[in-house]
């Protein structure tokens, strides 16, 4: 199989994107798509409601989030905040983070439509402003991880901000779909490119300034990553696509929803501070 490369200048292709450029191209990028994606998938994500993927799940089916009223969560890279808007209409004291202002700026309308207000706070994953052992728990669906050069360094911070005993839920781009192109037809069926090609997605513009970049890890990597932090993982979930939902999402499909996980979900916990006996 041919390898799939690409050049910095003018387009989308695969060349190395550093840590901080990937921030930039992130915070520009979703500034600027943030109405277009509230246009198109709110129907889907809803105002308070926790979505895990295009599958069509939300996590009253899925039962991964597990807290309770008066829990601290953090919901990393938010977005609109549906997931902790969801969370908050039940007691649950949760927060979003997100580098986007424009789409922090739809959480604000969310509150007023819905009337649940979800504080919010604008920042980069990988520098969290918060005190160490914080939340019980730091969750997120596609928010920031497939956007970072250092999941490292954000994983670390979600291990900081953790209490003891703490739980990250963490949802990204199931690894096995970067083999394959981004296409919910029949031409998103063929592997096209090596699962095993971390060199990211990118997309620049004719002066050569990147504009959008999505990082790649193997299922692997994410398990090492996450022990790598400190966290102790507790399973893989990775959800088949939900009966009767034949919504598309991109490269997401009920034709290959049917055939091929679109979502990975890690559940870990850190460990609790041991009493010396
Ligand atoms: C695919 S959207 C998901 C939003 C929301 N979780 C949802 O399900 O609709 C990805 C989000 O991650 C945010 N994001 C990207 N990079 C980030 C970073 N380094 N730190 C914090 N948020 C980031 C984007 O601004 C965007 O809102």
């Amino acid at each position: 199989m041919a390898a799939v490369t690409g050049s910095i200048e003018g387009g989308p292709g695969r060349f190395p994107v550093d840590a901080s450029t990937s921030v930039r191209a992130a915070q520009r990028w979703w500034d600027a798509d943030a109405d277009t994606y509230q246009h198109d998938h709110e129907s889907l994500l809803g105002a308070a409601r926790w979505l895990w993927g295009p599958e069509g799940w939300d996590d009253d089916d899925l039962d991964l989030l597990r807290v309770q009223a008066g829990s601290r969560v953090l919901e990393l890279g938010c977005g609109a905040a549906a997931g902790a808007r969801g969370l908050r209409a039940r007691g649950v004291r949760a927060l979003g983070l997100d580098l986007s202002m424009r789409m922090l700026q739809h959480s604000q309308r969310l509150d007023d439509k819905t009337g649940t207000v979800v504080p919010v706070v604008q920042g980069h994953a990988g520098q969290l402003p918060f005190r160490s052992d914080t939340f019980d728990l730091v969750a997120t669906a596609y928010g920031a991880l497939p956007f970072v050069a250092d999941a490292d360094c954000v994983l670390a911070e979600v291990e900081r901000v953790l209490a003891p005993g703490g739980r990250a839920v963490l949802g990204v781009s199931h690894p096995f779909r970067w083999a394959f192109a981004d296409d919910p037809g029949e031409g998103g069926l063929t592997v096209i490119r090596p699962y095993f090609d971390r060199t990211p997605y990118a997309e620049a513009d004719d002066r050569g300034e990147v504009t959008y970049v999505e990082h790649h890890r193997t299922v692997g990597d994410w398990v090492d990553l996450m022990v790598g932090a400190g966290l102790v993982v507790d399973r893989l979930v990775e959800p088949a696509w939900k009966p009767g939902n034949r919504s598309t999402w991109g490269g997401w499909s009920p034709l290959r929803g049917a055939l091929m996980p679109g979502t990975l979900i890690l559940a870990a916990h850190k460990p609790a501070e041991c009493t010396p006996g």
